[in-house]
């Protein structure tokens, strides 16, 4: 593993810990959230290849694939699929209820792309960029592991109102404005091809009001 990725160990072994004492309740659990998740993946995926949705990639790689919603969207579009999650209680929950995938793999996603460079040219990573703080590092890996034109689709709550990116008080949950998805995209060498805004989750804010969180679903390019 890379040095990059052995800083981050300890963010790693919380997510493991935490996603698999989640796993049996998820799918109630993130009911909402999980839906807008994966049905804008599928609408990125639908505005893009409309004509020739099948088997369009040889093979997409679903980073954090969790208990495998996202396995039909991009089954429509890859000929092989690898669902890879940190946490076994996930996978296990993906293995039972989501045949889409030819390949489950447990452990860090960053890393098992690193060891398969250029083999998977569709990556997905929905649901994944609000655990991390900055993700300069998560492009940076993909990009280097993508092949020469291969493409990145990510979702990432987005503050629209200001420049700061923030942290949710409850969930931990991280909120970047989208100027500065649009500068870390560029640093780590990601073309941006496509971006669909839209409503996720509501949240709860202090004092008892809910308030809908704006996420917006993102297809990057390696360039050529
Ligand atoms: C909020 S869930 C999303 C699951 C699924 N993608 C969905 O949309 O329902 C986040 C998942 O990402 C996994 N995860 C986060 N970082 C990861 C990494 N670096 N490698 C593999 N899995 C990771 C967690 O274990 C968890 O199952």
């Amino acid at each position: 593993m890379s040095e990059q990725l052995l800083d981050y160990q300890s963010l790693w072994s919380r997510l493991e810990e935490a996603y698999d004492r989640i796993a049996p309740i998820y799918n109630d659990h993130a009911e909402s959230h999980r839906h807008a998740g994966a049905e804008a993946l599928s609408a990125v995926l639908q505005q893009r290849f409309q004509f020739d949705l099948p088997g369009v990639f040889t093979a997409a790689f679903d980073l954090g694939c969790g208990t495998g919603h996202c396995g039909r969207a991009l089954k429509q579009v890859a000929q092989k699929l690898a669902g890879v999650d940190l946490s076994a209680g996930m996978l296990r929950q993906a293995s039972e209820q989501a045949a889409e995938y030819d390949e489950f793999i447990q452990g860090n996603g960053l890393a098992v792309l690193s060891e398969r460079t250029g083999a998977f040219p569709l990556v997905a990573a929905i649901n994944v960029m609000q655990l991390v703080e900055a993700p300069d590092m998560i492009f940076k890996t993909i990009c280097d592991a993508l092949p020469s034109g291969g493409v990145l689709i990510f979702n990432a709550d987005v503050n629209v109102e200001s420049v700061d990116n923030v942290r949710e008080w409850r969930s931990g949950h991280y909120r970047f404005s989208p100027n500065y998805i649009a500068a870390r995209l560029r640093a780590a060498g990601l073309a941006l091809l496509y971006c669909h805004f839209y409503d996720d989750r509501l949240i709860d804010l202090p004092g008892g009001e809910r308030q809908p969180v704006r996420s917006a679903c993102y297809m990057v390019q390696k360039p050529n």
